[in-house]
């Protein structure tokens, strides 16, 4: 049996490589001509140590306080060198993607449509060369056609497929929302670099909370897409937070993945004071404790850096962090800004 697996580098690259049942990690590696650290292949030097991201692993043997210790093997390192998988599994690597002799995956693909979906934002649709394999939530850089230029933006799609989907947000004057706004064509070829980034979606041990802001909704409808895909039995409360009602834009794709997988709250907000909605302001003005779930609970924020700020300090006021919180910032110059 083969699975995927996914090698995150301390760069934020991520490279997805296939990795039979009998393989050892670093030897599938080495087939995808990635050098990971290893030295004696024997799991006596500890030097392939990485931390297990996800997935079911087995290890072979190791040398117990050289190579690693026992508490270490309990906090959930591995030694990829003597590890084998029996299912997907995502390995966080302590060295950068050049240090293993490699880099960010670059895949061609070619504009199949550019939706404006409302004033502030798009829809781009691409067709790869072949599919891509990602972790929901992973951004990747895309060329902007007829310009020398990239913008990162997270994939709205699911994982594995020939096709990709973004949710942009219409910049006045940005470089890719002239394009998508002027000049884009079914055709304009168009290039992939990653999948990257450190916002994706873990392993769902405990209820989930994800808070999106205006196009920051894109990473979560790709989880959307897993989960309705594997399913779960955890709730997930999804806030989506937009300025006006017409910047709700996809939410009648969220509504039907929500019902495909069951467990999901769908909950809008409107910050513009002159309109009617149900619940209006910010998602601090709504987020209780009752979200909180006495802090067992896992947030995923991707949203403009005030959103992420305000949030975390409500989280003080609360007087309850959650058991663990991965956001994503990003900021008007229509690239990442900072993901923890
Ligand atoms: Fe020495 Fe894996 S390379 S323990």
């Amino acid at each position: 049996m083969t699975y995927q697996v996914v090698l995150n580098f301390e760069d934020g690259v991520s490279r997805v490589i296939s990795c039979d049942d009998a393989e050892k990690v670093t030897d599938a590696a080495f087939r995808h001509k990635i050098n990971l650290p290893m030295d004696c292949r024997d799991g006596v030097c500890g030097t392939c140590k990485c931390k297990v991201g996800a997935g079911d692993y087995e290890m072979e043997f190791y040398l117990e306080d050289e190579a690693m210790t026992e508490e270490e093997e309990q906090e959930g390192y591995a030694l990829l060198c003597q590890t084998t998988v029996s299912s997907d599994a995502v390995f966080n690597v302590m060295a950068s993607s050049e240090a293993c002799k490699t880099g960010a995956q670059q895949t061609a693909g070619e504009v199949i449509a550019a939706e404006k979906l409302s004033e502030t934002s798009f829809n781009l649709r691409v067709k790869l060369e072949k599919p891509l394999g990602f972790l929901p939530g992973q951004y990747v850089n895309v060329s902007v056609p007829g310009t020398e230029e990239t913008r990162s933006y997270s994939f709205s799609s699911k994982p594995g497929t020939d096709e990709a989907t973004f949710l942009i947000r219409n910049l006045e004057g940005g470089v890719m929302s002239s394009y998508l706004a002027e000049r884009a064509s079914a055709g304009d070829k168009v290039e992939l670099t990653g999948p990257m980034g450190i916002f994706y979606l873990r392993e769902m041990k405990r209820p989930q909370l994800w808070l999106a802001g205006g196009t920051g909704l894109a990473p979560f409808l790709s989880m959307l897409e897993k989960v309705a895909e594997e399913g779960t039995d955890q709730p997930i409360t999804l806030y989506y937070a937009v300025t006006r009602a017409a910047d709700l834009v996809e939410l009648e794709r969220v509504e039907q993945l929500a019902e495909k997988i069951g467990t999901v709250t769908v909950v809008t907000i409107l910050a513009a004071e002159d309109e009617e909605h149900a619940l209006k302001g910010y998602v601090t003005d709504h987020l209780s404790e009752k979200d909180m779930n006495d802090g067992d609970v896992d947030v995923y924020l991707c949203g403009p850096p005030p959103m992420v700020d305000a949030v975390s300090k409500h989280f003080k006021t609360l007087g309850t962090e959650p058991a663990q919180f991965f956001y994503e910032k990003f900021n008007p110059s229509e690239s990442k800004a900072e993901a923890a």
